[in-house]
């Protein structure tokens, strides 16, 4: 597969550890970004830094309580077996602690704990904690590096690869960011067996969204192993999430700051943040909003005759097996009509849609009727 690489070797060291794949970002004339996903190897990360040749003495690792708890005793003993400096940080858990307070907070600890040019930032979590951390990590001392280690779903198939990094501001989400690309990123799937129902299907949403736009392979190996999936099987958990990482590190190579091909990754995300922005960002959580835009994007590309009804029916029926939403929330359709103009996409004040002519491809459809687009809206 153009952009990536990949090799399947048992890991060194740890008796607990099944395997590891290791994939990698190739962006052109830089150093190949590796992408390790292994089964309780987070006490690898020093070696793998030493690996990736980072000559940092101190490493700010930055977590939450919640993954803390589960997570941080493995990574700080590698990271000093492996002869670093750990200095811990721990943050509240939520959405609310990725705003620019945060990032000058986190700075001030780093200054106070001597990080400097040479040092590195660890960001052990989901997504909130790869992006605020990344975030900081961009912009500390004009950019420090930074290492990914993802504990979530999303995160791990999505949020940490690619290199977009972002806090909130409070009239916008992601709205203040840069691109900070990590030294490598470690995958523990074992960290999934703690993740929440609901964060696991987040994360599904992501995973059948890129099997729709990229893998039709993928879309009927999802079909036929749900029930693994839901129940977490480690063979299927490994499959999804090293399928998924390695289209998303292929699609961000050959289109890093999101000019052409990376815009396809926001299938059903155009009317999904609509949803999230009219219910508040609290009651429906992303994946559930990225699953009915899709399941939308879907009625409305069988509308406009670019996909057969088997299709769409396929679609609705994947994201059903896997307790995601399919229906959008009642909402007034004059409110959602105004917040869709105002979306990212949006171009010239033309309403631009990512739809799926069948699985596994997509493309972007400029100038979608309103009509239609209403007539998706009233759940036709
Ligand atoms: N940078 C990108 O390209 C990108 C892409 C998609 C989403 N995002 C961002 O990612 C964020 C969402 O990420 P998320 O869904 O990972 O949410 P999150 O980081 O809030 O994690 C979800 C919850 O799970 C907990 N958690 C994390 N790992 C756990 C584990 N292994 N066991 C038990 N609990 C665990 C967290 O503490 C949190 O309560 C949003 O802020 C979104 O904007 C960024």
């Amino acid at each position: 597969m153009p952009g990536q690489l990949h090799e399947h070797t048992p890991v060194r060291g740890d008796k607990c550890a099944i395997w590891t794949d290791r994939l990698a970002v190739r962006f052109k004339n830089r150093r190949p970004i590796g992408i390790h996903v292994g089964h309780h190897v987070l006490g690898e990360l020093g070696s793998l830094l030493r690996d990736a040749g980072a000559g940092a003495s101190r490493i700010g690792a930055v977590t939450n309580t919640v993954v803390a708890h589960h997570y941080l005793p493995p990574v700080i003993k590698g990271l000093e077996r492996a002869g670093y400096t750990a200095c811990p940080i721990i943050i509240p858990d939520g959405e609310a602690e990725k705003n620019l307070e945060r990032v000058g907070w986190l700075c001030g600890e780093w200054l106070g704990a001597g990080l400097d040019r040479s040092s590195m930032v660890v960001a052990l979590g989901g997504g909130v904690i790869g992006d605020l951390a990344g975030f900081a990590a961009a912009t500390y001392l004009r950019g420090i590096g930074f290492v990914q280690v993802p504990t979530t779903l999303l995160a791990m198939v999505d949020a940490a690869i690619g290199g977009k990094t972002a806090v909130n501001h409070p009239m916008a989400k992601n709205i203040i960011g840069a691109f900070h690309q990590p030294l490598l990123v470690l995958e523990d799937l074992a960290t999934l067996e703690t993740l929440p129902e609901r964060q696991w299907r987040d994360g599904l949403a992501e995973v059948v969204k890129t099997a729709i736009i990229l893998d039709a392979d993928l879309f009927l190996y999802l079909e036929q192993n749900a029930e693994d999936i839901l129940r977490r099987r480690p063979e299927s958990v490994r499959h999804i999430v090293v399928t998924c990482a390695g289209h998303k590190a292929r699609i961000v190579a050959e289109d890093e700051t999101e000019s052409g091909l990376r815009a396809l990754l926001n299938y059903g995300h155009t009317l999904g943040h609509c949803i999230e922005a009219l219910t508040g960002y609290e009651e429906w959580s992303h994946g559930e909003a990225v699953s009915a835009g899709m399941a939308a994007a879907a009625r409305l590309a069988r509308l406009l005759g670019l996909c057969g009804k088997e299709e769409a029916e396929r679609q609705r029926a994947l994201l059903e097996s896997f307790g995601l939403p399919t229906r959008l929330p009642r909402l007034d359709p004059e409110a959602l009509m105004r917040t869709l103009y105002h979306d990212k996409k949006t171009r010239d004040g033309k309403l631009r849609f990512v739809l799926s002519p069948a699985i596994g491809q997509a493309r972007m459809l400029e100038g979608v009727e309103e009509d239609l687009i209403r007539k998706v809206l009233a759940g036709q």
